[in-house]
């Protein structure tokens, strides 16, 4: 396969949330493919970010794809609710689903792109019967919750396991790593399989998001 430019998703969990319309327009106006939007809870993770009404209005300034990463529990009641905010890219976690078969293709039925995550402490290797169902596969590098945490190194091992699966499996599905990444590991996180990177505090505390952005979408698959 022929080299190609990763897929870059800022995440706007680390945006200034007055400032949300001015930052998305500064992802618009980069080099950025998607625009990674964290939904959380309070019971699936330790902490609340933000729901509907903000998703809405974040749609209504965005130019590229909504990849919305819903660390939610039951998130199957509200799949219509979040493409109707304006999801594009609707991604749930291994670990809130009981009927993850269910979920994911109602996720497309609705017209959307289903997406998995994963969490640090669960084998990749349970996938095995869930990768053809979905176009992406989230894996965490970090415990959900947080913005600006530091990568956890065992994901190097199980992005080569979820690659291998991913290849055997299911080729057309997409690997995106989520949790600290930065320019000291992006280079090596593509050459061990992944297509996509989401990078929160690396981008938006830097002293020039864009230039942020430029310098992951540089890296080569
Ligand atoms: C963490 C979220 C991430 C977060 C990443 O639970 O899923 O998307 O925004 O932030 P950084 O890149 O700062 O680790
Ligand atoms: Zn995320």
């Amino acid at each position: 396969m022929p080299a190609s430019a990763p897929i870059i998703s800022p995440s706007v969990l680390s945006a200034d949330f007055a400032h949300l319309g001015r930052d998305v327009e500064l992802i618009n106006d980069s080099d950025a493919d998607w625009i990674h939007c964290d939904i959380m809870d309070g019971r699936f993770v330790p902490n609340i970010s933000f729901g509907l009404p903000v998703l809405q209005a974040i749609k209504r300034y965005a130019r590229k794809p909504l990849d919305v990463h819903l660390m939610i529990v039951e998130p199957e009641k509200y799949l219509e609710d979040f493409r109707k905010a304006g999801a594009d890219l609707l991604t749930v976690q291994y670990e809130a689903c009981t009927h993850l078969n269910r979920t994911l293709h109602a996720i497309r039925e609705l017209g959307m792109r289903p997406g998995i995550a994963i969490n640090p402490a669960t084998p990749v290797e349970l996938l095995r019967d869930s990768l053809a169902d979905a176009d992406l596969i989230l894996l965490m590098s970090v415990n959900p919750g947080f913005g600006g945490q530091s990568f956890i190194a065992n994901t190097w091992n199980r992005l080569q396991r979820l690659r291998a699966l991913r290849d055997e499996l299911s080729p057309d599905t997409l690997i995106e790593i989520d949790g600290g990444v930065n320019d000291q590991n992006a280079a090596g996180l593509l050459a061990h399989g992944a297509d996509a990177l989401v990078a929160g505090n690396f981008v938006f505390k830097a002293a020039d998001p864009r230039a942020a952005i430029a310098s992951l979408k540089t890296h080569t698959r």
